[in-house]
């Protein structure tokens, strides 16, 4: 089982907070705090039949967002004031990651890749997995500000138990954004989406 103590070592009790301060991108970014009592996250031994595209570095949801229980809006820092939610740097990562090397073998080469990129400068090259067609358009800050930080999960899933990231939900779909705002009578103007 992963363990704080285990993976940070001699860094100490205040080591994961100390490293999230760190790594913090932005002033407003919520502060991640280490919960001892979160699920750890599984030992994968085959990657090749986890759902979603596979992506250049196995990033793990369940082990940050899930096991370590950051806050989505320590990486994802736009989502609540601009449409587009935000992708952290590599910088962020390295804010950990510059001590963080990894408990066994898999993980040690995943952070590997990480840190390679970091010294090469070169930006990850992420798979994106939702997206709407360029006619729509999908403001995340209206959503998180009508149904608060933790909506994510009613069009996303729990990405905070996900390995890897798939679609539990075709966002693409006209039907999909209609059937909630009917719902919750919000705008269906045509141009409200369509412009
Ligand atoms: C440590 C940083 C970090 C944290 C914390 C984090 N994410 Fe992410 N997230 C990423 C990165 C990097 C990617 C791109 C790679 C991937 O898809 O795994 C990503 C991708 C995603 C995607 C897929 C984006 C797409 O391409 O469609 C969703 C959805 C998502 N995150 C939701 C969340 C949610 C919800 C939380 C909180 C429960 C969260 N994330 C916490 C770093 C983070
Ligand atoms: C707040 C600190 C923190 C930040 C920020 C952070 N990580 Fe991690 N990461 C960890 C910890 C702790 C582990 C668990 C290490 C272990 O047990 O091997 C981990 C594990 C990993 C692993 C190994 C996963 C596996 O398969 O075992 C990878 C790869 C990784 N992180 C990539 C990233 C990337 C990419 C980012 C930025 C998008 C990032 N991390 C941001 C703390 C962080
Ligand atoms: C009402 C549905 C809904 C909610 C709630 C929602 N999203 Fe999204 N998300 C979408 C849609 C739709 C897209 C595709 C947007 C596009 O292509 O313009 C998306 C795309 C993303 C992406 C990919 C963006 C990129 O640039 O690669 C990330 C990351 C993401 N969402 C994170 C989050 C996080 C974190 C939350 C919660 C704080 C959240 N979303 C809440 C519907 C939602
Ligand atoms: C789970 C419920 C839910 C889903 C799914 C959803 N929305 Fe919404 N949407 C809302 C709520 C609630 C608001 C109202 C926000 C407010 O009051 O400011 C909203 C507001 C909006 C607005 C701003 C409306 C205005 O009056 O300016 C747009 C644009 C929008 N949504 C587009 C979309 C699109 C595109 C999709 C599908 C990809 C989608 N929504 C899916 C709940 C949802
Ligand atoms: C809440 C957001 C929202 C509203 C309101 C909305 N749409 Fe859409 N619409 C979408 C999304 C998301 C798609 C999916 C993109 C796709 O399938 O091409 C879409 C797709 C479409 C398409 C392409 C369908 C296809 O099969 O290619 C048409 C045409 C369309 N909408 C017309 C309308 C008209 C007309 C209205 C008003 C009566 C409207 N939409 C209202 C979000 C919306």
């Amino acid at each position: 089982m992963r363990t704080l103590a285990f993976v940070l070592g001699g860094v100490g009790a205040g080591g994961l907070a100390a490293l999230l301060a760190l790594g913090s991108p932005t002033p407003q970014a919520q502060q991640a705090q280490p919960v001892a009592d979160s699920i750890a996250a599984p030992v994968i031994s085959d990657t090749g039949s986890l759902e979603g595209p596979r992506q250049p570095i196995f990033f793990r949801h369940d082990i940050h967002a899930g096991q370590f229980k950051m806050q989505c809006q320590y990486c994802h820092y736009s989502v609540d004031v601009s449409s587009e939610p935000g992708i952290p740097t590599t910088q962020t990562c390295m804010g950990c990651h510059l001590v963080v090397a990894g408990s066994d073998s898999s993980s040690r080469l995943e952070i590997g890749k990480l840190r390679q990129a970091w010294n090469e400068k070169k930006p990850i090259e992420w798979v994106r997995v939702h997206f709407l067609a360029r006619h729509a358009h999908f403001p995340h800050q209206r959503h998180i500000k009508a149904m608060g930080p933790n909506a994510c999960s009613t069009c996303h899933g729990d990405v905070a138990r996900m390995p890897q990231v798939f679609k539990v939900n075709n966002v693409n779909n006209m039907g999909f954004c209609i059937s909630c705002h009917v719902e919750r009578k919000v705008s269906r103007d045509c141009t409200v989406c369509h412009y």
